[in-house]
């Protein structure tokens, strides 16, 4: 519930390049990129925190400081009362079209990010 690792499969313990004993327990920004926008994970938590799925490009940093890009589907497993269980997040490979797009849009809102932050520091 709140973005630790519980589960792995061989496929994402692979692109990660981390062993699996190291992702288990670890909170999900172990592969957090830089170039990531903070907007994009605000609308991910708000969401799920609300029920909701969304699906989500994500650039992820790998071990090796490498990357990856996928196309996150992010669900909330609910209880037999329906109160929010966990989370789950199933991966697809962005298709090349996403992939001529997605980048530049997160940069714009990189650059946002840094501008706004420049503008209110003290
Ligand atoms: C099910 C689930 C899967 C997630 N997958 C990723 C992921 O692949 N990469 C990532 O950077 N953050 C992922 N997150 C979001 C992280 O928990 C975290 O909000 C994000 O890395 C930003 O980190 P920060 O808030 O420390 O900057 C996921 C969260 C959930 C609930």
């Amino acid at each position: 519930m709140k973005g630790k690792i519980l589960y792995g499969n061989k496929i994402f313990i692979k692109m990660s390049g981390y062993e699996e004993s190291e992702l288990l327990g670890a909170a999900h920004s172990i592969l957090r990129h830089p170039e990531m926008p903070k907007a994009v994970f605000k609308l991910l938590w708000d969401r799920i925190q609300n029920k909701e799925e969304i699906f989500a490009y994500v650039k992820n940093l790998c071990k090796d400081g490498s990357y990856y890009w996928v196309l996150a589907n992010v669900t909330v497993t609910l209880d037999a009362q329906g109160n929010p269980r966990d989370y789950h997040s199933v991966r697809r490979k962005p298709s090349a079209k996403a992939m001529e797009v997605i980048p530049g849009l997160y940069q714009k809102l990189l650059d946002e990010e840094r501008s706004a932050q420049e503008w209110t520091a003290p």
